[in-house]
């Protein structure tokens, strides 16, 4: 296996055009101001943007509800800028990913407006329509308690249409191969002009069938096997990202079981069992999840995330588990959302405790996958609660202490920005965090670079290393002759243990500190006792630091390991 897949050993980092910098004056962040930043992002080190949905769009849904596919929303520049943008990232060696959403349209969109306009117009069979309501239009929706049913009355059409999401977001019917062809054609637009790949929205969604009569949706994986091999005939190492909540036994059907589907995946399954762990200092059910989804591809993926934009979504653990994760990160109602998850930003779930925030992000970053970090948590911004939904979380970008945090000179932002509390700009912004060597900013700058040193995560084999104390965490990572091992203690107090590194030979009797001088010797039975303060980690290379000289081309040579 060649090792130079960029997606495998990377740091990426999520973003919206219109919150992270204005360069005109006019209240909403732009492809001109976030070109201006883009030193900023190479100096964090990350090695990939994603960028959220930009295109026109009324912007009911934060642009995940698209009336263009082939443009950019004139609020945040013209297709001139994105391309500036790309050129820019490129320039930086950042690669640079688009939302892919094409589960459903705006219904402000031309198709969706010839569709309505009568049962013979050309893009009618684009959406999902039904004469009757049916039976199924009080299921399955996404958004309890905000949104009222899956199929809506629409006057025009004088017809039912499907909408998993809001009742502004018609589905399209993806099983038509017109619709089909388009959406290889949207991706085609995209990489010509400088995208190496999508986050692609909703995709259990989108490959399922739909319709008034489909009782159970089944998914139809063959479809991502058709965009895979599109995107990678167009360019060679282009990626697609998929948002996929699904469980563990199903992942396969998405990577492919010859990796020729999604090249990566968020892992949702190990993002709800992390945050339990930190909320319970039980590691056992984050060990479990870390095995239900370790089967994948040699060439797969899995991006692994504490926060996006959207709500941490719970509704994989226990009742019990959610409400320990409640208790501790949500404890009041407007917290929470949707009967299943939490919509806060990272920092203020965990208190703005400085070793808690490490600890997650240490997780993060060591856990088998590719971190990706959503803007502003490098500083440990906060949420704005009176905001409706999921906007508490997607305030603008906090620069300094300038007015509305450097982020536009006009008088009104697009969203406000947080100006009061202990999470208000004039305490938190990058400026300030920039010239202090001690700061959140700075200790993530540490992070990633060290994190982009240890292919051996996005690459090697791991295993769980059993201590006797659940609060702790050991995992070793082997790959091509060389192991890692990183230590977690999860709970709010020092913990002391030992274990064994489980490689044969001498090298497992020192585990060199990666973060600092704290190096650990094992004792006489070969075992290392460390003792760890609260909510400690330890980042260790095993044997020593000559691992450059030892690594071998291919695994397996010289393993010293005795499984
Ligand atoms: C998932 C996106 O992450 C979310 O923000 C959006 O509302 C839905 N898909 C609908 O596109
Ligand atoms: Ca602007």
């Amino acid at each position: 296996m060649i090792d130079d897949l960029w997606y495998k050993n990377g740091v990426f980092y999520c973003l919206s055009v219109g919150t992270y910098m204005d360069a005109n004056g006019d209240g909403i962040g732009d492809f001109k101001g976030l070109l201006r930043r883009l030193d900023y992002l190479h100096g964090l080190g990350v090695t990939a943007i994603w960028l959220m949905p930009f295109q026109p769009s009324p912007g009911k849904d934060d642009g995940y509800d698209i009336s263009d596919y082939y443009g950019v929303d004139p609020r945040y520049g013209t297709l001139g800028d994105f391309v500036e943008f790309t050129h820019g990232c490129q320039q930086r060696g950042i690669r640079v990913i688009i939302d892919l959403v094409v589960n459903h349209t705006s219904d402000a969109h031309p198709w969706f407006r010839d569709a309505r306009s009568s049962p013979d117009s050309r893009h009618r069979d684009w959406y999902v329509w039904a004469n009757k309501r049916p039976a199924s239009a009080s299921k399955g929706m996404v958004f309890p308690g905000v949104q009222k049913s899956t199929w809506t009355h629409d006057k025009e059409a004088k017809a039912w249409f499907f909408h998993r999401f809001y009742d502004f977001q018609p589905d399209l019917n993806t099983s038509n191969p017109y619709v089909q062809a388009e959406i290889l054609k949207i991706m085609g637009f995209w990489i010509q002009l400088g995208v190496s790949g999508f986050r692609m929205d909703a995709v259990p969604f989108v490959i399922s069938t739909k319709g008034a009569k489909v009782r159970t949706p089944v998914e139809q994986y063959d479809m991502l096997r058709t965009l895979r091999e599109f995107l990678q005939w167009r360019q060679g190492n282009a990626i697609i990202l998929a948002e996929a909540n699904v469980l563990p036994e199903t992942d396969m059907e998405y990577f492919g079981k010859d990796g020729d589907r999604m090249h990566m995946m968020f892992n949702f399954h190990v993002n709800q069992n992390l945050f339990y762990a930190m909320a319970s200092a039980d590691s056992r059910p984050l060990a479990k999840a870390l095995k239900a989804t370790k089967p994948r591809p040699a060439s797969a993926q899995w991006g692994l995330f504490l926060r996006n934009h959207d709500e941490l979504d719970l509704g994989r653990l226990t009742k019990v588990q959610q409400a320990v994760v409640f208790k501790n990160f949500a404890p009041d109602k407007n917290m929470q959302l949707y009967d299943r998850g939490i919509r806060r930003r990272l920092a203020p779930m965990l208190g703005g405790d400085r070793r808690r925030l490490e600890l997650a992000y240490s997780l993060m970053c060591t856990l088998p996958g590719t971190p990706v970090i959503r803007y502003g948590d490098e500083i440990g911004m906060g949420d704005n609660l009176d905001l409706p939904e999921r906007n508490c979380a997607r305030t603008p970008m906090q620069w300094s202490t300038e007015p509305h945090a450097g982020f536009t000179e006009s008088e009104k932002p697009c969203s406000p920005v947080i100006d009061e509390g202990p999470y208000g700009y004039e305490h938190i912004n990058v400026a300030q965090q920039r010239r202090d060597p001690n700061s959140m900013l700075n200790w993530t700058e540490r992070i990633i670079r060290m994190r982009k040193e240890v292919p051996e995560i996005g690459w090697g084999d791991f295993r769980v290393i059993a201590t006797r104390d659940p609060a702790v965490l050991v995992i070793r990572y082997d790959w091509r002759n060389n192991s890692v091992l990183f230590v977690h203690n999860l709970d709010e107090k020092p913990r002391e243990v030992s274990f064994s590194v489980g490689v044969a030979g001498d090298d497992g009797k020192h585990l060199i500190n990666l973060l600092s001088e704290k190096h650990s010797e094992a004792h006489d039975r070969g075992k290392h006792s460390l003792m760890l303060e609260a909510y400690g980690y330890r980042w260790y290379r095993v044997g020593g630091l000559d691992y450059l000289l030892k690594r071998t081309d291919i695994d397996g040579v010289n393993a010293n390991h005795p499984e």
